[in-house]
């Protein structure tokens, strides 16, 4: 099969090595990095022009932009099949509302939330208890637009901020809810608008530094599954969260076709979904997809097309991907420092924030590259990726050295 798979982080990079690696498939990528270039095509421009150009049989879209500004619908016109919602099934992400109206019609267990579209009765509604609730802009905000705040004097500052447009149309309305505690667990659902394959459950450490201490980030890291969730919890997920919503989002008119990620938190009432993103995760992907090894590309069409989906198989053990960061992210840092080490170790290497200036290959992002090792238990994949994590050097380079130890 010839794909292009859509993006340029590591997410995009272990999707694109992924459906390489698994099957007899040829790989395009727009515009991909320096990682995808040593199997793949980088190719640059608009990506409906070059599945056309290109005659593909499937595109696979990374990010939520495109998804959520219609491109599945434009590869439809032009009979390309795209793994990838539409952009009405794409408001599962950017519409936090539209996900609890969803989520409530399936009744799938979710906190009690309420949309505001002005200060003073969203202020009014959290009281002098601002630390029981979560602030979230309804609109996408690439991953800032969820706060927690631990005062009134901060909530207050946060509302009045987003009513003021500190989000841009992001924070127009705000969606506030029930605040929960427990651990988070990311599900990843294959989807074809009916039925779902579930794939192994993840974890990502969000916060920057070691204890989940400092601001939050991207992702610095990712294990596969978490040691502490039971081994038949997708299949909870699926019964529980993700059939009931395709069925909801069908019965109003839309077929969900594409990757679903379920974000959960498992509380002392069981588990509740925090929120819904129609993309795979970043780094659950790189975690995640090399646990896999059946061809995905199979898969991924028989979603887009709508049609019975193939069974995955899946390794025995576990897997953990370690980020490396610039040092600074996710303030402020110096890009540009050269990497090394990297192509001397035994785990997989993805790149984020790489670039090629001069023959060398240096940072260009805060996020710059992912280690990803698998081993026959948690353990074993934690420790063989740091083993190879600490081998790669650039200058500031920064990573958590608990990922798979904290919940
Ligand atoms: N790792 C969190 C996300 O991809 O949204």
């Amino acid at each position: 099969m010839k794909i292009l798979v859509i993006g340029s982080g590591g997410r995009e990079h272990a999707l694109a090595w992924a459906l390489f690696n698994n099957g007899a498939n040829t790989i395009l990528v727009n515009p991909g990095n320096p990682g995808t270039a040593e199997f793949a095509q980088n190719i640059n421009g608009d990506p409906v022009e070059i599945a056309v150009d290109e005659s593909v049989d499937l595109v696979v879209v990374g990010p939520e932009a495109p998804l959520v500004n219609g491109i599945a619908g434009k590869l439809s016109e032009k009979n390309i099949p795209c793994f990838g919602p539409s952009a009405d099934c794409a408001r599962l992400e950017g519409s936090k509302w539209f996900a609890k109206e969803v989520m409530n019609a399936a009744r799938v267990p979710t906190a009690t939330g309420k949309k505001f579209t002005g200060p003073i009765a969203a202020i009014d509604y959290m009281g002098q208890y601002p630390d029981k609730f979560v602030i979230k802009a309804d609109g996408l905000a690439a991953g800032k637009g969820v706060y927690l705040p631990k005062s009134k004097k901060e909530s207050d500052v946060i509302i009045d901020d987003l009513f003021k447009g500190s989000l841009g149309d992001a924070g127009t309305s705000v969606v506030i809810e029930q605040r929960l505690e427990g651990r988070e667990v990311s599900v990843l659902a294959v989807c074809n608008g009916t039925d779902a394959v579930i794939l192994p459950a993840s974890r990502d450490h969000k916060r920057a530094y070691d204890a989940d201490m400092g601001p939050n980030t991207g992702g610095m890291g990712a294990v596969c599954p978490p040691a502490d969730v039971p081994y038949d919890f997708p299949d909870y997920v699926k019964e529980k969260v993700i059939l009931p919503v395709l069925k909801v989002m069908k019965d109003n008119g839309m077929e969900y076709r594409g990757v679903l990620y379920a974000g959960l938190i498992i509380t002392q009432f069981g588990p509740f979904v925090l929120e819904f993103n129609v993309r795979f995760g970043d780094p659950e992907t790189q975690a995640v997809l090399p646990m896999i090894e059946s061809d995905l590309a199979e898969l991924f069409l028989a979603a887009a097309k709508g049609q019975e989906l193939p069974p995955v198989s899946i390794r025995e053990g576990a897997s953990a991907c370690i980020v490396l960061a610039s040092g600074g992210y996710p303030g402020g840092y110096t890009k540009g420092y050269e990497i090394t080490g990297y192509k001397d170790i035994d785990s997989l290497v993805f790149h984020a924030g790489t670039s090629q200036v001069d023959g060398a290959i240096v940072t260009s992002g805060g996020r710059v590259m992912g280690i990803t090792a698998l081993g026959e238990d948690l353990d074993e994949a934690i420790e063989k990726a740091y083993k190879d994590a600490v081998l790669v050097n650039f200058e500031g380079k920064h990573m958590r050295m608990d990922i798979g130890r904290t919940v």
